[in-house]
């Protein structure tokens, strides 16, 4: 029998999981993972290259692995862990660093987007964060990396890095390749369809959260911004706005953008608002719901992040030990 293909993909606990990074990344983890050897973390040493309240830090991490388990991936098949737990992570990012070149580094989007963004703390690990999202992933031998379209270009410099790597050692790391979803790779803001939706968006309208209360939900769908139009069709150049409700509605209900265009043909703005936030509602309720109950069980989530940690670190060491034999230090 085929061996299974393996997966990695993380999130950064830096805020609330939003419904972006449900429909461009873990909604795809779900659907994976019955079929993949999957590594699911949780990346918080890659949110400290922003400056986090230690307290937040350590409350939105444990969330975010209630919410991984509630969105529907089982902790005895897939490795769901800390990414601070496993050493390795920052071990082999050093490494990396000195296989990772200053120019490919100057070019990150999201480097030059966060460096603008946080212009007083534009610090080391802001700019060397792609080898550690490297290290991340060389570490499994990924084959896959499930994400949303912003994550392509470090998915991209992960294979550079990784060529450049094998190309003075041989064959250590595995090519990985991004996995990105047809539909939903990029949901936009609500408030401002021209910008992704993001966590760290300012505009509390803007964006949904995955544990947010439906009345909450319902009140930014039906505030979204649209345009001088009365009809509903998909047209992100001179339609962001609904064109990105579609894309929501689509993925929420599985219907393709012309049986939407069908349904709402006729009807304005007005139904189809409403009606994607009631598809978003119930699409989250019993995440929402999931999510609050194991988030009361602490020894259970301590279990599963342990047990995480203690798999994942079998497998990334074993990559690390080679790594540092293929460079030359002396082994222990
Ligand atoms: P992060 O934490 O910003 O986002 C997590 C995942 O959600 C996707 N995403 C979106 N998809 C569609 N529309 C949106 N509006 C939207 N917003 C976020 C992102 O593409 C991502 O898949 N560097 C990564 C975290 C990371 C990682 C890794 C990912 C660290 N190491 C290893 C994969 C593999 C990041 O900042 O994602």
């Amino acid at each position: 029998m085929e061996e299974r293909k393996t997966i990695l993909s993380g999130i950064q606990p830096s805020g609330e999981l939003t419904l972006g990074s449900y429909l461009g990344a873990i909604k795809n983890w779900v659907s994976l993972s019955k079929d993949y050897n999957c590594y699911y973390c949780i990346v918080d040493m890659h949110a400290i290259t922003v400056r986090q309240n230690p307290a937040s830090l350590r409350r939105r991490t444990l969330e975010q692995l209630a919410q991984y388990i509630a969105c529907g991936l089982d902790p005895e098949e897939n490795t769901i862990f800390i990414q601070s737990h496993v050493s390795a992570h920052a071990e082999l990012a050093w490494v990396l660093d000195c296989y990772t070149m200053f120019g490919e580094l100057s070019r990150m989007t999201q480097f030059k987007d966060k460096s603008a963004k946080y212009a007083d703390n534009i610090n080391a690990g802001l700019f060397t964060y792609p080898a550690l999202m490297a290290a991340d992933i060389l570490l499994y031998q990924a084959d896959l990396v499930p994400v949303g379209i912003d994550q392509k270009q470090h998915i991209e410099i992960t294979r550079d890095i990784a060529h450049r790597f094998n190309g003075i050692y041989g064959d250590v790391f595995k090519i990985p390749e991004p996995y990105i979803p047809e539909v939903g790779a990029k949901i936009m803001s609500l408030t401002s369809p021209e910008n992704k939706m993001s966590k760290s968006d300012k505009d509390s309208g803007g964006c949904i959260y995955i544990m947010q209360k439906p009345e909450d939900i319902m009140r930014s769908f039906k505030r979204a911004v649209t345009d001088s139009e009365t009809c509903v069709r998909y047209d992100p150049e001179k339609k962001p706005g609904i064109s990105n409700l579609m894309t929501i509605y689509s993925v929420a209900t599985g219907k393709s953008f012309d049986e939407i265009e069908k349904e709402f043909d006729g009807k304005g703005y007005g139904d189809f608002k409403p009606a994607v936030g009631e598809a978003v509602v119930e699409m989250l309720r019993p995440i929402r719901e999931e999510a609050e109950r194991i988030l009361k069980d602490k020894a259970y989530l301590e279990k599963v992040y342990r047990n995480g940690a203690e798999k994942a670190a079998y497998t990334a060491n074993k990559t690390l030990r080679k790594v540092y034999k293929k460079v030359g230090f002396v082994q222990k």
